[in-house]
């Protein structure tokens, strides 16, 4: 019997338009899923663009208008990949037009946003949501998840956290990146909104209190990206802040675009009371594991290559043990759990829908608090 089709459409055409666009076309490639994934619609603003990147990428139409989504009864999945300022006016549009919505990180650009798209999605209990913290679904970070949640470290003590970044510096155009009002901070919510649900992903814990936060912007002005003089860069470049979790474990966070350095060193090491673990997404393939219970002339850290099919999550849908993966892998990964939800099975590992997004994003809003106010800041106090 033919598989049930489901109709995805995708806005944003650019960097995640393309990240998604593979998602959805490989999906049905590497995965035995439930349904049938069809690339119906492409929506964007870049109209001379949009016909040939429906024709490479493999779109059934292409649209200049994203309302148009919401009034074909065809579409079942709207995917929103475009700048957080948006995230809100077409999450709650899509919701109300009776479609699922996978929304990209962050989940908006402010926590009133925010707190709309959860509550609409509330409201609509018979509608799925998603949010596209892709690095859960890196094999890897899965496993970690994994294995702290089987308590093979036993009780969580330290969580460790950096995304660094070193593009940003002052010859970098100002793309809506790094303008407030539409990306709501820079580092931070880039960057820090990763590991921030990393670490609540991997702990199953929720960050109780913000015990210090320092946000700073070095380049106060950047070149337009059509070379015509220079504008007001007013976002963060680099934010730390250090927290405690509800069930005692400290952690620091730390996102930067000026790390030089680093290009994407996405990191995460948690340490328990029997053990650690590590990720660098520099070496996504590779989890890091120090078993703190074994005779100690023997201890160290153990680098475990996450591609043995059936012992690591994912890898059975990819290459023989060892055939690595890369960034896209992550997102194709998390379209297969997508369908799979939205055809009534449970995903690998847990998928963040939009009140678990609310969640990283008031942790991200508190950090900002702390530093504006130069103060702790306790969770129950950003609701
Ligand atoms: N998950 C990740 O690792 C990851 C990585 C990069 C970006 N992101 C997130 O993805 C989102 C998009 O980022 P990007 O890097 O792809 O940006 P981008 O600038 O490369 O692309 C944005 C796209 O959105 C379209 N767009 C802008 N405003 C629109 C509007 N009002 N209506 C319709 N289309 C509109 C543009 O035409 C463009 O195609 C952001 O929320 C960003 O934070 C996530």
């Amino acid at each position: 019997m033919a598989k049930k089709t489901i109709n995805v459409a995708l806005i944003g055409q650019k960097f995640m338009g393309r990240a998604h666009s593979n998602a959805w076309g490989q999906v049905g490639r590497f995965f035995d899923l439930p349904r049938k994934v069809n690339l119906h619609t492409i929506a964007a603003r870049d109209k001379a663009e949009l016909e040939p990147f429906a024709e490479k990428w493999g779109w059934g139409q292409a649209s200049g208008d994203w309302r148009e989504l919401c009034e074909n009864p065809e579409i079942d999945l709207v995917d929103v990949g475009t700048p957080n300022d948006v995230h809100a006016e077409q999450a709650l549009a899509l919701l109300e037009a009776g479609k699922h919505v996978a929304c990209e990180k962050p989940l908006a650009g402010t926590l009133e946003d925010a707190r709309a798209m959860r509550d609409a999605a509330r409201k609509r209990k018979q509608l799925s949501t998603f949010v596209w913290f892709n690095y859960r679904r890196c094999p890897a970070m899965a496993l970690m998840h994994q294995l702290v949640q089987e308590g093979k470290i036993g009780e969580v003590v330290h969580v460790r956290g950096h995304y660094l970044q070193s593009w940003g510096g002052p010859e970098t155009p100002l793309v809506w990146r790094f303008q407030k009002k539409r990306a709501g901070s820079g580092a931070h919510g880039d960057l820090n909104a990763h590991i921030v649900d990393m670490a609540r992903f991997v702990t199953g814990d929720e960050v109780a209190e913000i015990n210090g936060s320092i946000a700073k912007t070095w380049i106060k002005e950047r070149p337009h990206p059509d070379g015509k003089g220079k504008g007001r860069s007013d976002v963060d470049d680099q934010v730390v802040f250090l927290a405690t979790f509800k069930q005692g474990a400290t952690a620091s966070f730390e996102a930067s675009r000026l790390a030089h350095g680093h290009h994407n060193r996405n990191f995460l090491e948690i340490n328990g009371t029997k053990g650690s673990v590590a990720f660098d997404f520099e070496h996504m393939n590779v989890l890091r594991f120090l078993d703190a219970t074994e005779d100690p002339r023997i201890q160290g850290w153990r680098r475990i290559m996450c591609t043995s099919a059936g012992n690591h999550p994912y890898a059975e849908n990819w290459w023989p043990d060892a055939h690595v993966l890369g960034y896209e892998h992550g997102f194709v990964n998390m379209a297969a759990d997508i369908v799979r939800c939205l055809s009534g099975k449970r995903p690998v590992v847990p998928l963040p829908d939009f009140a678990d997004a609310y969640e990283t994003q008031r942790v991200l809003e508190a950090a900002l608090i702390s530093a504006k106010e130069r103060c702790a800041i306790k969770m129950s106090e950003v609701k």
